[in-house]
Parts: C-alpha cells; sequence; structure tokens
C-alpha cells in the first residue's frame, strides 16, 4: 500500500515541521508509543534538529484487527513532564482511544502543552476531539501491517507497508 521511499519522505516533511514549530520550546520531550511506533520514532528522531528527548511508554488496546476501546499501561511514563512540551509519537492513530488517553494522562502529569505526531492517521475511523497535530499519512479504513505495525504481533519487520486482506 505505501512503499518505504514513501514512507521515509512523509517522515521528512513532518520532521521538518517540527524543527520548524519546536524551535524556540525548550527541550522538548518526544514520546513514542510502543510497540507500534518504535520504527517511526527512530525514523523522525534522526531528523530531529532541535535540542530534544525521547522516552517510551507502552500501551495496548488491540486484539486481532478491533480496537477493544480498553486501553492498558504495561510500561509507564518515568519522566517527569510537568511544564514541558510533549510530543506523542504514535504509529497510527484509529479510533483515537488511545491518543485520547495519553493526552489525558499527560496533561493530569502537568505537560504545558501535547501535541500528537502520527505515522499514519484513518480520519474516517476518528472519533475523538484531541487534535491530530502532525499527521505524516492519511489512509482509509483499511488493517494494515508493516513499518512497525502487527497483525497479532506479526508484520512488524516488513519495510513497506501492507494492507490485510480481510475475508
Ligand atoms: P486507537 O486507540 O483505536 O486509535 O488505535 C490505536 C492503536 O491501535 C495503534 O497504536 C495501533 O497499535 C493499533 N492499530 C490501529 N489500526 C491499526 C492497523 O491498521 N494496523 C495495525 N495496528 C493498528
Ligand atoms: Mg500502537
Amino acid at each position: 500500500m505505501i512503499p518505504y521511499r514513501d514512507i521515509i519522505s512523509a517522515i521528512e516533511k513532518v520532521a521538518e515541521k517540527l524543527n520548524n514549530d519546536l524551535k524556540d520550546v525548550e527541550c522538548p520531550l518526544f514520546l513514542s508509543v510502543l510497540n507500534g511506533s518504535f520504527m517511526f520514532a527512530a525514523e523522525l528522531i534522526q531528523r530531529v534538529e532541535v535540542q530534544s528527548e525521547i522516552s517510551f511508554v507502552k500501551m495496548s488496546s488491540y486484539s486481532g484487527t478491533s480496537s477493544t476501546g480498553k486501553i492498558s499501561q504495561l510500561i509507564g511514563l518515568n519522566k517527569d513532564v510537568k511544564g514541558r512540551t510533549v510530543v506523542i509519537v504514535e504509529d497510527i492513530v484509529d479510533t483515537g482511544n488511545t491518543i485520547e488517553k495519553m493526552d489525558t494522562l499527560l496533561r493530569e502529569a502537568g505537560a504545558a502543552d501535547v501535541k500528537v505526531c502520527t505515522l499514519l492517521f484513518k480520519p474516517d475511523s476518528y472519533r475523538k476531539d484531541v487534535k491530530i497535530n502532525y499527521p505524516a499519512i492519511e489512509i482509509p479504513n483499511d488493517f494494515i501491517v508493516g513499518f512497525g505495525l502487527d497483525y497479532d504481533e506479526l508484520g512488524r519487520q516488513y519495510r513497506d507497508i501492507y494492507v490485510i486482506d480481510a475475508e
């Protein structure tokens, strides 16, 4: 569905926007949501030119190809976010359950500003009010794998993105 070179050029564009928007922000924190965003986070952070930190949290909401709506935090936040700008780095925003939960958690923990950067965004599936500030690629409501995204933990290692053929 999306070849590697198109993924990389979308990431380059998002990094350029972030470099511009964050240039006057003191040490923003990039917060990568595991597992799915590990490849995106690695490619993105190499292109970030502002002084910043990166950290990781692990959330889980999916079982098979449908969002359960129940989000669990498997590895929590171990950074003080008080007064800081936090950029959430997600693989994909689908219904928005995960991103809404993250946004709430970070604001409750005292973050001064929370921005959302996601490799993939399914606008037709999104049902929340949290603003998706940096969507690299918008896609229809297909279920996809590759470039970090999985189907029941398989397919994460592919460098291109594929659609799962639903039968
Ligand atoms: P949401 O909470 O419904 O927005 O879903 C977010 C999470 O579900 C993402 O971080 C992914 O881990 C997973 N997810 C949603 N859509 C897909 C997909 O098409 N392929 C693989 N994982 C997906
Ligand atoms: Mg995920």
